[in-house]
């Protein structure tokens, strides 16, 4: 890896792995970040790399759907691998408008794939970073394996389901050499408070209602972000071409106790302290259409080929977050007052 093009490398996972990438990791080469900057995609996430790696990590803002735009990247900076995190990804959104969902995950994913093939000798690697929810929902037992049929539910994991199918066309039908990853949910610094776990803990510090959809009793497994990006990093070195790898932190978790293990730590440590239990702000609410019961990610194979292990536990994972999310009260305020799109607005224009 030389030169490697970062898609979504602003938003909540792809800001940490390229972070990961540059600080923590024995990586030499170049990041060339692609990002639209959509509402999911935050400056402020990676502030200062360009300063503190001059010529190692770029920033283009570009769209992806748009083909003009992203071909010339590939030629211009020599890429000659790409790790694809951009998307549309909250299931949310999916319901109330797709549209967006089709454009950019499998469009988008579709010219990501189109510049590769055009410049095939210079592609070592086209990795590309999909999600367990193309598996569908399982009931009270089993695992999703990489084996299991794709059943997908939402416009959200319907879309990831069609942009896999395309990577993994691609390496049948011309030879790319490709690999996919699907992971359970992850968790930590700088997820977007649309997502469970931020909305709670700035809701609870905030003192307002804590939504909980429908009976609160689906489970999610739970994986610290930084161990998803070591994941990611170690089927980028050592996968084999072609194959997909799940990837997941046997943390299975009830929505419900991951609310209330929010307000209790909140409640333990946060000063000055409510009157009451931040508990009595959970709000049982409509459930969402369509809502995947339960998701658990059996992730024995990139254990077993690629000796990756998960270093967080959920306990520790979680308080990490917390207290992230306790030190950045600025971030959660340029989030929330939208401060941060009109810095993008002024830096490049109004959004594309
Ligand atoms: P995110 O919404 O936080 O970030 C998405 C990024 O993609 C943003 O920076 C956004 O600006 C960018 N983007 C969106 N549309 C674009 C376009 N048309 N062109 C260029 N850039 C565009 O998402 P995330 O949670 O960091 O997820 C990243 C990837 O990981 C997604 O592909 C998602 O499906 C996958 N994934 C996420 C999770 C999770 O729990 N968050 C779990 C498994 C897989
Ligand atoms: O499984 C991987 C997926 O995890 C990723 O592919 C998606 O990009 C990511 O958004 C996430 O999808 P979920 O729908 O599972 O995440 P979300 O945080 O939206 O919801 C987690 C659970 O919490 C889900 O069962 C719905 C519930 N929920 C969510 C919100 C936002 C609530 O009960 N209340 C809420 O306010």
């Amino acid at each position: 890896m030389e030169n490697l093009l970062v898609t979504g490398g602003s938003g909540f996972i792809g800001s940490n792995f390229i972070r990961y990438l540059l600080k923590d990791t024995d990586f030499k080469g170049r990041i060339v970040n692609l990002d639209k900057l959509t509402y999911a995609g935050n400056p402020e996430n990676l502030v200062g790399l360009e300063e503190i790696f001059p010529g190692r990590y770029i920033f283009i803002k570009a769209d992806i759907c748009s083909m003009d735009a992203i071909e010339p990247l590939f030629r211009d900076y020599k890429i000659d691998t790409v790790c694809h995190f951009a998307a549309e990804s909250h299931v949310d959104r999916s319901i109330v408008g797709p549209s967006d969902f089709i454009q950019t995950n499998i469009i988008g994913t579709f010219n990501l794939l189109e510049c590769a093939r055009k410049y095939r000798d210079n592609i070592r690697l086209f990795h590309h970073v999909s999600t367990d929810e193309v598996f569908g929902s399982l009931g009270k037992d089993g695992l999703f394996t990489e084996t299991t049929s794709y059943k997908p539910n939402s416009p959200y994991s319907a879309s990831k389901a069609s942009s896999d199918h395309l990577v993994r066309a691609y390496f049948k039908t011309y030879n790319l050499p490709v690999t996919i990853s699907n992971c359970s949910n992850n968790y930590g610094p700088y997820q977007f408070p649309e997502k469970l776990i931020p909305l709670i803990i700035i809701n609870a510090l905030s003192e307002t209602e804590l939504p909980v959809y429908g009976d609160g009793k689906n489970v999610r497994d739970w994986l610290y972000v930084k161990d998803h990006c070591s994941a990611i990093k170690m089927v980028m070195d050592r996968g084999k071409r072609g194959e997909t790898y799940n990837i997941g932190g046997n943390n299975e978790m009830e929505n419900i106790r991951i609310v209330e293990l929010i307000c209790d730590y909140l409640d333990n440590c946060e000063r000055p302290k409510m009157h009451k239990s931040r508990r009595e702000l959970i709000t049982f609410v409509k459930d969402r259409p369509g809502h995947d019961r339960r998701y658990a990610i059996d992730s024995t194979k990139i254990q077993r080929e690629l000796g990756w292990h998960p270093s967080e536990s959920f306990e520790t994972g979680l308080e990490k977050t917390i207290r992230w999310y306790l030190e950045n009260r600025g971030w959660i305020d340029h989030v929330k007052s939208g401060e941060y799109q009109s810095w993008i607005d002024k830096q490049y224009g109004k959004s594309i």
